[in-house]
Parts: structure tokens; sequence; C-alpha cells
């Protein structure tokens, strides 16, 4: 669980020094701009939905891995029946608490970094996750997060999520240009740990993607991207 832990610190150090734009870093760092970022996740919801090529009806009881400050949350809310919305990071859970208190049906998670423990098996329809698993160092935590979606879906459920499968994209930033946004970072004009495990993360295997999904009792539908930082996945849920 030392893995899980030092994921747990990055991100509350993250939501600290600006939650918004470690969320979506498309951003202006330390002057995010929430209208954009509120749309930001409409429209990333919608994209993710439309590459994986499903979408969600209002009886469907949703997880979502790794929801940051609830950008998506919402949609989903609004979309579905309930929301169990989890993430590694306290502080996250926190603001998205802060920023989002008028969603009644969203049960708000602090997680163990690599397991849905505290959802039942076989209690969702859906399982959702997008930009988390791209930033997770080890992509056996991934994998177990797989597993543990094939768990928790009931029959005939499915999930839509993103993984990295382009390796190039999580080498640490060196050089010149490394030690300069080192130096504006250090003086708050740039994002801090950008060379930083939990941020660089890891990219996944699709060989051992479709290994633990088949090991969960899923099968991959659809694959979107691959060989790419944003390759979207949806896997189903056999029948019992
Ligand atoms: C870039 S943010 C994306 C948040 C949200 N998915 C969105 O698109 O708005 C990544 C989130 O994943 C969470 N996260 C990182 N590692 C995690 C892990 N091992 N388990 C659960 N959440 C994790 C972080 O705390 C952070 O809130």
């Amino acid at each position: 669980m030392a893995t899980a832990d030092r994921a747990r610190r990055f991100w509350d150090q993250r939501a600290e020094e600006d939650a918004f734009y470690f969320v979506d870093n498309r951003l202006a760092y330390g002057a995010p701009d929430l209208e954009r970022f509120w749309a930001g996740g409409e429209a990333d919801m919608a994209e993710l939905l439309r590459q994986a090529g499903t979408s969600i009806e209002p009886g469907d009881d949703i997880v979502e891995i790794g929801c940051g400050v609830g950008r998506l949350t919402r949609v989903l809310a609004r979309e579905g029946a309930s929301v169990r919305a989890l993430d590694v990071s306290p502080r996250m859970i926190e603001l998205a608490r802060k920023h989002n208190p008028a969603l009644a049906n969203v049960e708000w998670i602090v997680g163990d970094g690599a397991t849905l423990a505290g959802v039942d098996f076989q209690s969702a329809d859906v399982c959702v996750s997008h930009v988390v698993f791209q930033h997770i160092s080890d992509p056996l935590v991934t994998l177990a997060y797989v597993r543990e979606i094939g768990r928790v879906l009931r029959p005939g459920g499915w999930a839509a999520f993103q993984v990295s499968n382009d390796p190039a994209v999580h080498q640490p930033q060196r050089g010149l240009r490394n030690a300069v946004n080192r130096i504006r970072a250090s003086a708050r004009r740039a994002p801090r740990g950008q060379a930083h495990p939990d941020w660089c993360g890891s990219y996944v295997d699709l060989d051992d993607l479709r290994a633990a999904a088949g090991a969960a009792g899923m099968d991959i539908e659809r694959l979107v991207g691959e060989g790419t930082q944003y390759c979207i996945a949806l896997t189903r849920k056999r029948a019992a």
C-alpha cells in the first residue's frame, strides 16, 4: 500500500496547489476559468461516451474511479440514478463536496488507491474513469482496478474508461526545460510535480488489459486509440 500512500500524498498536495489545473491542465495554471472547467467536464464525458459507443440510462447506478473535484460526477449524477464517486485523495473529495453541494444522489468515497473497497459485488450498472489510470505509476494497480470493475458490475453492465497505451508520454521531462520548469515551480510560477511518478504515470499493455478484463468476467467490446495516451475501452460484464 506504499504506492497508494504516496499517490494520496501527491494528489492531496496538487489539490492544495491548484486542484482545477491538475484535474484539467488545459486551463491556465493558478488562474482557472471555472466556467470553462465545468464545461470541459460536460464535453469530456460526452466524448468518452461517444468514443466508447455507449450511453447512460436514467436508472443506472454508476461508479466513477478518480473523480477529482467532481467535474464529470456532475454529469453522471444528472444522467444516472446514483453515483459512487471515488478518489484516492481526501483533499480532492473534500473539494468535490464543497463544489457540488446539490448532488443528492452522489456518495463521495475516499478510496484506498487500488481497489473499489466499499462498493458491493455486482451493485453497479456502469463504471467510468477518465484521465486517472494514465497517472498511476504502476500498471498493475490499473489492472487491479479493471478486475475490481468486473467485481462490482452487474451482469450486462458496462465500463468505459481511458488508459494510456503510449509508453513514450510517461518519461519525466529532463534537461534544460526540466531545470527551467523546476525553478519556475519553486517560485510558484509553474506547476510542481511534473517529473513525479504519480504525475508521469504509466501505460498499460493491451494484452494485459484483455487478460485482466477476461479474468474478471468481462469482454472488451471496443478499443479506440490503441497506441495513444487516450485509449478508450468499453468492457461488458458477461451474463451470469
Ligand atoms: C487528472 S485528475 C482527473 C479527475 C476526473 N477524472 C476528471 O476528469 O475530472 C486525476 C484524479 O485521479 C485521482 N487518482 C490518482 N491516482 C488514483 C488512484 N490510484 N486511485 C484513485 N484515484 C486516483 C487523483 O486524486 C485525481 O483526483
